[in-house]
């Protein structure tokens, strides 16, 4: 991995900065190097220009994604916890396509404007079906929705519960996958990640 993150997949000084102030145990759930890199490849890949990120942690994911977008792009993300939401201010100050709301994304969402390119997922997971509801419905046609951790510990395959996730969590999971599966509505893959990454082109 540190050959591939070396090459490949390189943090500028913001990202190291951002990672660095995670000190908090709780706080090491950002998507890795290598998955901020394919973010990039898949933004520049689909034309995407507008962007929402649902949890938001310290803005490690927000700084690969905004690297990546062509002029007049604009990523919002949005984090509940207020402590989260002031370290990634402070982190992602220096760029404007950054645009970061804190609050609930529950509440947030609905008040969101317009059509978006793609959404990022990767905040409470018992809700992903709902924030796939929302990305749908908002979503354009041939844009992306894609969820992180979407093995769930591998809950997700595991016939017998798996310690630490909840089995509402568990279903919520395997229903987000279930419909991103749909070949009538998606070209997808779950892509085995450390945590799992599941990519969605909306077809519809
Ligand atoms: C896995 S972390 C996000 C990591 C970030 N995307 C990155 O890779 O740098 C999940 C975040 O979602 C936030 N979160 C959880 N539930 C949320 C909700 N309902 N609305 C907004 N944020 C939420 C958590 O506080 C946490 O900071």
């Amino acid at each position: 991995m540190d050959y591939i993150r070396t090459l490949f997949a390189p943090e500028t000084p913001a990202m190291q900065h951002a990672r660095d102030a995670m000190t908090d145990p709780n706080d090491q759930i950002s998507v890795m190097a290598e998955e901020g890199k394919l973010l990039q490849l898949l933004i520049r890949m689909n034309n995407i220009r507008r962007i929402v990120e649902i949890g938001t942690l310290g803005g490690y994911a927000a700084l690969w994604m905004a690297d990546a977008l062509q002029d007049g792009g604009e990523i919002i993300t949005i984090e509940k916890d207020s402590a989260r939401a002031s370290r990634a201010a402070l982190n992602t100050a220096h760029d404007p396509r950054i645009r970061l709301l804190t609050g609930d994304a529950k509440d947030i969402l609905p008040t969101l404007s317009g059509s978006f390119d793609m959404v990022f997922i990767d905040a409470d997971k018992i809700s992903y079906p709902h924030y796939l509801d929302w990305a749908e419905a908002h979503v354009r046609t041939g844009g992306l929705i894609i969820g992180d951790n979407s093995l769930l510990f591998d809950s997700v395959w595991h016939d017998q519960p798996v310690e630490r996730v909840r089995p509402t969590a568990r279903d919520a999971m395997r229903t987000f996958n279930r419909r991103l599966a749909d070949p009538a509505r998606y070209q997808s893959i779950l892509l085995p990640t450390g945590e799992g990454m599941t990519i969605g082109l909306k077809l519809f």
